[in-house]
């Protein structure tokens, strides 16, 4: 498989943490200092749908392709606008797309994994050429009373066109399940036969567990796919990992001993945006024409579950 086109979007609406210390016992330094965030975008009147429907026509035309020649649509999100049909369905006429959709729910390493079933439908012919799109909406189920978690966070969608070829180097995913780090639980419904159904809550998570995770984590899987490959950390010209906080970011990059110029980074613009963020920065990579032929980049990832996943490309 290789990475064909990309494409992505963000919210009109621009929140600094100016803005956000309005409502919350908050400041801009607080924020900057411990996440590295000064801005993110939020959805007003625009919906996840139609950033979604951009991201995809960007990355299709990105490719040098037509909505006619994808013949399989993956989505990665965490919460879609409805429960159904799959957003992998509903953003299909305004794009012009017209086959088979599926949403998956891989947490923030949900993009990568949406790479890795792409892989799998290529390899067994099952399809050509495939859209991968994050879309996320955090702002729909953070708590915006809770100064620890809403403050991290920003919606957005972020696509790659897909199709064969030998790119994708080396995959790996791991699962560690710890549900009470990370989770939020959605509406309980109404059946007169559920008993003690878990009521919703909004996004709850302890913030200095997954921050361990994450560093802990995020180095091991990139060493080790490093050593299998037979690469050093200067070897790859990019490390693309999930934006959640720069300081897990310089973290990792420290522990590899390469410089900053090889981790590049959007989290003081966009935020924390789940599944979305690989696939975003990968784009403005892209469209800042750094993406060479024959440039390895490394795409990384942690999110609930918890679990990680990783990817060496070359292009
Ligand atoms: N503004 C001001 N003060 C705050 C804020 C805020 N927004 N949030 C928390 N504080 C206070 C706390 O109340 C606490 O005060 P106290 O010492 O009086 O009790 C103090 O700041 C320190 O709080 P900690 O939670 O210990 O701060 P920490 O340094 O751990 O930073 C953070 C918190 C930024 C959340 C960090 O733990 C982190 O980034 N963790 C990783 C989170 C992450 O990556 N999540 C991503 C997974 S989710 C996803 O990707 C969708």
């Amino acid at each position: 498989m290789k990475i064909l086109g990309t494409g992505s979007a963000l919210p009109k609406r621009v929140v600094t943490n100016d803005d956000l210390a309005e409502f919350l016992d908050t400041n801009d330094e607080w924020i900057s200092t411990r996440t590295g965030i000064r801005e993110r975008r939020v959805l007003t009147d625009e919906t996840l749908q139609s950033l979604a429907e951009t991201a995809a026509k960007n990355a299709i035309e990105n490719a040098g392709l037509t909505p006619q020649d994808i013949d399989f649509v993956l989505v990665s999100t965490v919460l879609a606008e409805t429960l159904s049909p799959a957003l992998a369905m509903d953003i299909q006429p305004a794009v012009g797309l017209k086959c088979m959709g599926v949403d998956l729910n891989g947490g923030c390493t949900g993009f990568i994994a949406a790479l890795a079933v792409a892989e799998g439908l290529l390899a067994m012919g099952r399809a050509r050429k495939i859209l991968v799109l994050s879309a996320e909406a955090l702002s729909r189920f953070s708590d915006w009373t809770d100064r620890g978690t809403c403050v991290l966070f920003g919606d957005a969608a972020g696509a790659a066109v897909v199709g064969e070829g030998d790119g994708v180097k080396d995959v790996c995913f791991r699962g560690e399940p710890r549900r009470e780090v990370l989770f939020a639980n959605t509406d309980p419904g109404n059946s007169p036969f559920a008993v003690d159904p878990r009521p919703a809550c909004f996004l709850k998570m302890q913030g200095q567990e997954v921050y361990k995770f994450a560093v802990s984590h995020s180095f091991r899987d990139i060493r080790e796919m490093l050593e299998r490959a037979g690469l050093q950390p200067e070897d790859v010209d990019f490390y693309v990992l999930h934006q959640a906080n720069m300081r897990i970011l310089e973290a990792v990059r420290t522990r590899l001993k390469v410089g900053e110029d090889r981790f590049p980074h959007n989290i003081e613009r966009t935020g924390n945006t789940s599944s979305a963020t690989v696939p975003v920065l990968l784009d403005e990579l892209n469209r800042a024409g750094k993406l060479k032929p024959g440039c390895r980049v490394i795409l990384n990832a942690f999110g609930a579950g918890l679990c990680t996943g990783t990817a060496l490309i070359e292009f």
